[in-house]
């Protein structure tokens, strides 16, 4: 590995904190979109992941996690993804028990933060109340003579979003992220479905190597082929380099999040891997089983 070819890859940024604190309006305005809109009582049910292109050129890859759970899960499973956290408070709400759940997780993934206090344009915005209170749960903000970046953004007037995306991108070029795009593939799962019509559905997540139509692959305990995959806006991609979200069509069956995905060589080394996997979970189950 050490003779590998590495190449910078853009980060992956997570966004977390309380409920309706606005981390899905925040993903929107920095994508241009109005997912919020097309959500049933506008709560985020699942993972969204995107890529955006900044002004500048760069790519950021944003992971929108309702409730922390697939955060947490992945975390569990030894598949961290994550690069950098931002940490979602609304100005008018301050900090709620799901912003502390989200401050707990990100200590413990040993991952740095940048706090983005939103809403900034409601009157009863208060982010000099927020950055106190945040010095209670040890985040000493800039603002606070501390080393956490922070940002105050309105989704509404989109005030602080330049800011953020340079903030990211600074916190990213200090990581000195890197992964080899010229190798077979290997990606991690963000969440996973069965479509009536499509069949077993994964989005991954590329690690390392460039993951590409056609590859033959083993993820979870499931071999299988890769028929075609999506980007966030649907379209058609053939090629899937490190840190690009796609969906993938083509698996034998629903993986699980954090599962890693692997290409090999052939159909039979697919079938041999995922049967290896099988035997080692259902080992795992048993030993596990109460007596
Ligand atoms: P969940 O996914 O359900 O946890 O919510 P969320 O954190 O994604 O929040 P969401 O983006 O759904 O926003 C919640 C509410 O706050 C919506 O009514 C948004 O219109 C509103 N909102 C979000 N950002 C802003 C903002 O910057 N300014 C104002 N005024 N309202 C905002
Ligand atoms: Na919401
Ligand atoms: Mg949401």
């Amino acid at each position: 590995d050490a003779e590998e070819s590495l190449k910078v890859r853009p980060p992956v940024v997570t966004i977390m904190g309380h409920v309706d604190h606005g981390k899905t309006s925040l993903l929107d305005a920095l994508r241009g979109t109005d997912v919020v809109r097309g959500e049933a009582g506008g709560i985020t049910q699942h993972i969204g992941a995107y890529q955006i292109k900044t002004k500048g050129g760069d790519l950021v890859t944003f992971l929108d996690t309702p409730g922390h759970e697939a955060f947490t899960e992945m975390r569990m499973r030894g598949a961290n993804v994550t690069d950098i956290v931002i940490l979602v408070v609304a100005a008018d709400d301050g900090i709620m028990p799901q912003t502390i759940e989200a401050i707990n997780h990100t200590k413990a993934a040993g991952v740095p933060m940048i706090v983005a206090i939103t809403k900034a344009d409601k009157h009863e915005a208060n982010p000099q109340k927020i950055r106190e209170r945040l010095l209670e749960h040890e985040i000493v903000v800039e603002q606070m003579s501390g080393d956490v970046q922070d940002v105050e953004v309105s989704a509404k007037t989109g005030q602080g979003l330049d800011e953020l995306i340079e903030k990211i991108l600074l916190q990213a070029e200090l990581l000195e992220l890197k992964a080899n795009p010229d190798r077979a593939a290997e990606a991690t799962v963000i969440e996973a479905k069965l479509d009536k019509g499509k069949g077993p559905l994964a989005t991954v997540l590329v690690t390392r190597g460039t993951l590409k139509v056609g590859d033959i692959l083993v993820v979870g305990t499931h071999s299988g082929r890769v028929r075609a995959m999506l980007d966030d806006k649907g379209r058609q991609v053939k090629e899937a380099p490190p840190s690009l979200p796609v969906e993938v069509l083509g698996l034998g069956g629903v993986p699980m999040a954090g599962d890693t995905l692997t290409v090999v060589e052939s159909e039979a080394r697919a079938r041999e891997v995922a049967a290896y996997r099988q035997e080692q979970a259902t080992a795992k189950r048993t030993t596990q089983a109460p007596a």
